[in-house]
């Protein structure tokens, strides 16, 4: 990220409107983010520098970033049930943007701790000066563009305003096709991170919510080794695979709470909804299938990554 960016008057960037008549996205280095992260994103950029046992969770919104904090919270801290039983996988696993670097505390995270875990939805296009120059390690979850959209669009209205005034799904379809949307474009999101795992695969894992979904099994098994965590028989996997689903989890009384944590606008139980894979089909025609699908080609297969159709 250009440097002179990381001082940032909001009213000098670029801003298009994203839902209703007043909520804006603003511009910054090739990406729309919400304005009330803007300055955190900054400090993260400027003051986050990680150190090698960290571990970062990388995601666009909506992608399984609940899903997979849960699980490397658990290959991590094995034995993790009652923990996750009893707190939101947010409040396990902080959004560095959004939890930890929320002051101007240059560093408001303890360097003295191993095995840090930490999220972020911050593009690595805006991250890559702190990611090139540091060994930790990168787990980077993405999800089919029309499941993301689909859940991004429900999630919106889940905010209060959207009581008076929900966002149509025509609305989102098209703000979505355009990059506009918080973190977008989701395309060049994706992309940044898989260039990433590509160059750098001993620190960069990168995974799709469809895979894990087909066969959690083999995938967390391969968390556990890239992390430094290996299993020692299946029925640890199956431990953690099982203890993560979304069946339970989403049962829990933390994650079921109408109420708000102190971080968000939005409930606690916002952050299930359904859990499948193609639910867009519930909600998009054919022809908006066909309109993403050939944006898909362009932006992903035209680049090699055949993902996502
Ligand atoms: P849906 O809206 O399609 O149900 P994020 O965590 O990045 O915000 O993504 C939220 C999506 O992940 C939601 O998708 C949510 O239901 C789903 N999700 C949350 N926890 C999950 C889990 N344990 N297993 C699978 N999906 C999960």
């Amino acid at each position: 990220m250009d440097n002179s960016l990381l001082e940032m008057d909001l009213s000098t960037l670029p801003k298009e409107n994203w839902w209703g008549d007043h909520d804006y996205l603003y511009k910054v280095g090739g990406f729309w983010l919400l304005p009330q992260f803007i300055q955190s994103i900054c400090r993260v950029v400027k003051h986050f520098k990680p150190i090698p046992s960290d571990i970062i969770l990388a995601s666009y919104p909506k992608t399984g970033t609940t899903w997979l904090k849960s699980l490397v919270f658990s290959i991590v801290h094995r034995s993790s049930k009652h923990r996750l039983s009893i707190n939101h996988p947010h409040d396990l696993v902080p959004t560095l943007e959004v939890q930890v670097f929320t002051t101007s505390d240059v560093v408001p995270c303890s360097e003295n701790q191993s095995n840090r875990i930490f999220s972020t939805h911050i593009p690595y296009q805006l991250l890559s000066e702190t990611l090139d120059s540091s060994e930790c390690r990168v787990v980077y979850v993405t999800r089919n563009p029309k499941d993301t959209l689909v859940s991004t669009w429900h999630f919106v209205n889940k905010w209060k305003k959207a009581l008076d005034c929900p966002w149509q799904l025509d609305v989102a379809i098209d703000k979505f096709c355009h990059g506009l949307s918080p973190c977008g474009p989701y395309y060049d999101h994706v992309m940044g991170y898989k260039k990433l795992s590509l160059e750098r695969p001993t620190n960069v894992f990168f995974i799709t919510y469809e895979e894990l979904r087909a066969d959690p099994i083999t995938h967390v098994k391969r968390l556990g080794e890239f992390l430094g965590f290996p299993f020692e028989g299946n029925e640890q996997v199956q431990e953690v695979v099982n203890s993560c689903s979304f069946e339970v989890l989403s049962n829990y009384e933390v994650n079921r709470s109408e109420e708000s944590p102190t971080w968000f606008q939005l409930p606690y139980n916002s952050f299930f909804r359904k859990g499948d894979v193609g639910d867009h089909k519930n909600y998009l025609s054919d022809e908006t299938i066909e309109r993403i699908d050939a944006l898909t080609r362009e932006k992903f297969h035209s680049l090699g990554f055949n993902y996502g159709t």
